[in-house]
């Protein structure tokens, strides 16, 4: 008999525990009527974590995570565990299990689904029918490079210095990871994205990413751009964009342009993933959403379980191949939506405005009437 997947929820603190709360109704759901079960483990993390052991993860959470199919997160973080050291606050224990996975691609789509297209700041015949999917290199580049640091210079002024580092097995990693995932979209399109005119690292990165494509993925489509036009064409024009993969620094702008494009924080899903396990061939990974603990809204029901819930279908789509799994789950958030139900962060004249739990109970009963 095949074994069931093993699945680990960290809900964190503040919201990740209340939307968190939303995805096992939903797990549960698909385990009684579609025959998706997973072997599930829940543990503490974050500001929990600390309460608890005195640390944001404790090196059995993280051999927990080790040993997962795929790790699913909330959020960490609040105002009572920020005078902590450095070593001991929340986010450590994100930065920590990103690290100890080696998750070097960060996955960010942006999806405009029709009921919020008058959400966005830019016009709705610019953004209806969006869906972009972001691949930014985690692990590596300006963020990480050597020599860094702020030097004393003999004249008594001071110079600060930033490194950006790509190599080769860096680059083809990701540029992996994007090639397949563009196989497996409709428009099958990448747009590797760099400064190749001015910085040599660009150079490598494109260089290395046509070589990837000429040898192994000449079906999928591939365009170079310099990262500066891709910001602009993102706004002017974004719908010529499928999948765009670039290093850690353009990743981090582009991913949050392209966030604003579709509305709210409370609706962004992520994925970050690492090596392929030798034996079973799954790529680790954590889903998490984009937001963090919302400690302002915390413990009210204001939540918006969105996000959470698209991460947990993004981890149906990508750690265990199941699309038709995903799509049932996007396609229900996008028909309540459409009814008109709405949580704080999103509210719209003339809608109905809506609990953590309303909200979530919507998405199950409309998951039953889609698959009924
Ligand atoms: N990955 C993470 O765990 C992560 C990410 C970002 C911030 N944080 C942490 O979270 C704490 C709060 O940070 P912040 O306020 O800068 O960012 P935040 O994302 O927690 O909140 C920003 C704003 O968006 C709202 N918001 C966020 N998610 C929402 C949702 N699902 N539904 C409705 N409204 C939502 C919040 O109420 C808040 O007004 C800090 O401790 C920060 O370090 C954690």
């Amino acid at each position: 008999m095949q074994k069931n997947k093993k699945l680990l929820l960290l809900p964190g603190d503040g919201i990740g525990k209340e939307v968190m709360n939303e995805v096992r109704r939903v797990v549960d759901w698909f385990a009684k009527r579609r025959a998706v079960a997973f072997d599930i483990e829940e543990d503490l993390v974050g500001g929990a974590s600390y309460e608890a052991h005195g640390t944001p993860v404790t090196d059995a959470v993280v051999e927990k995570a080790l040993n997962a199919d795929a790790v699913l997160f909330g959020a960490v973080g609040g105002p009572q565990w920020e005078t902590l050291p450095f070593a001991d606050r929340p986010e450590r224990g994100l930065l920590r299990l990103r690290k100890e996975l080696d998750l070097f691609a960060n996955l960010r789509p942006a999806v405009v689904f029709d009921a919020m297209v008058e959400s966005s700041t830019l016009k709705p015949e610019i953004v209806r029918g969006l869906d972009i999917m972001i691949i930014r290199e985690l692990t590596g580049g300006i963020y990480f490079g050597e020599p860094r640091g702020i030097e004393e210079l003999p004249d008594g002024t001071r110079r600060g210095i930033n490194t950006e580092v790509y190599t080769t097995p860096e680059i083809e990693r990701v540029g992996r990871v994007a090639f397949e995932l563009a196989g497996k979209r409709k428009d099958g399109h990448v747009h590797s994205v760099e400064k190749a005119n001015v910085m040599e690292s660009g150079v490598l990165w494109r260089e290395e990413i046509q070589a990837l494509h000429d040898s192994d993925f000449q079906d999928i489509r591939l365009e170079h751009m310099y990262a500066d036009n891709a910001a602009m064409q993102l706004v002017r024009n974004p719908h010529q964009f499928d999948v765009i993969v670039t290093g850690n620094l353009f990743g981090d702008i582009l991913s949050d342009i392209a966030a604003m494009l579709t509305g709210s924080l409370g609706m962004l899903p992520s994925a970050s993933l690492g090596a392929k396990d030798p034996v079973t061939g799954m790529r680790r990974a954590l889903y998490e959403p984009v937001h963090g603990s919302a400690p302002d809204i915390a413990g009210q029901g204001k939540a918006n379980p969105i996000a959470m819930l698209l991460s947990y279908a993004m981890m149906l789509r990508y750690s265990f191949d199941l699309p038709e799994d995903a799509d049932l789950i996007e396609k229900a958030v996008s028909e309540v939506l459409a009814g008109g139900l709405r949580t704080l962060d999103v509210m719209q004249k003339g809608m109905a405005r809506v609990s953590t739990g309303v909200m979530g109970e919507a998405i199950i009963r409309e998951l039953d009437k889609l698959s009924a």
